[in-house]
């Protein structure tokens, strides 16, 4: 699966992963937008098939940015109350491991990127190679939490061996999700069991959702410097 000339920097990487993953798309389908710098540039590829090629799709956003950008080209959205079943969606991730095994939620939004994987046919990554590792753990795992529960989700986080540490904006002031929680970026832990610790996870009381994909994605579409490669899981 080797595509010539991929180039060196990071963007050029990501541009040449969106690129091959817009050939999935076909008329006709349901696609989810994911969020972050690569979807974005598979949001603006398939704006532009939209907007001058004639391509008719409907979508689905995982975040309020993406659904923007995708509006900005002409895209027609549609909700779940209209439509259950998507039938691709392309999304970035922060670290993929073996099985295709992933962490998420370095822009903030995991839950809604969750929701519209879930509700996806097909699930597939664009990423460049540096996202590729063989353990999860290195990238802080995002967990988006009630903000009342904060102090006591972290307490719970702590006690499985991660510093959990409550996400800020700029300003310092603390980065709200776009479903009004908290995020705590929890460093510190490489993953052994992604299984286990999702099980944990899942267990505390507060945490809304956890930046753990697991047999979740289809296909991860990697760029890097000398080719775009294609793995399934
Ligand atoms: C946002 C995400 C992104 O997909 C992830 O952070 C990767 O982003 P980028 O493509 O900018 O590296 O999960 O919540």
């Amino acid at each position: 699966m080797a595509e010539s000339g991929t180039g060196g920097n990071q963007v050029g990487l990501k541009l040449h992963a969106a690129q091959r993953a817009l050939g999935l798309v076909e008329s006709g389908m349901t696609v989810g937008l994911g969020s972050g710098s690569t979807a974005t540039l598979w949001i603006k590829l398939l704006g532009e098939q939209v907007r001058n090629h004639g391509l008719k799709i409907c979508a689905i956003a995982s975040s309020e940015d993406s659904e923007r950008l995708g509006r900005s080209y002409g895209i027609p959205f549609v909700t779940f109350e209209e439509c259950q079943s998507l039938d691709l969606t392309v999304d970035g991730a922060d670290e993929i491991a073996p099985k295709l095994a992933l962490i998420k939620g370095g822009g903030g939004k995991l839950l809604r990127e969750k929701i519209v994987a879930s509700a996806s046919k097909r699930f597939v990554i664009v990423a460049d190679e540096s996202k590729v590792v063989e353990k999860l753990g290195r990238f802080p795992l995002p967990v988006e939490v009630i903000r009342m529960a904060c102090p006591l989700v972290s307490g719970s986080l702590r006690e499985l061996g991660f510093t959990p540490t409550i996400r800020v904006n700029p300003d310092g002031s603390n980065y709200i999700t776009d479903e009004g929680n908290f995020i705590l970026d929890c460093s510190g832990l490489l993953i052994e069991d992604p299984y286990a610790l999702a099980r944990e996870l899942d267990s505390i009381v507060g945490v809304v959702e956890h930046g753990l994909f697991l047999d979740m994605a289809n296909l991860a579409v990697i760029a890097g410097k000398h080719e775009v490669v294609e793995r399934t899981s």
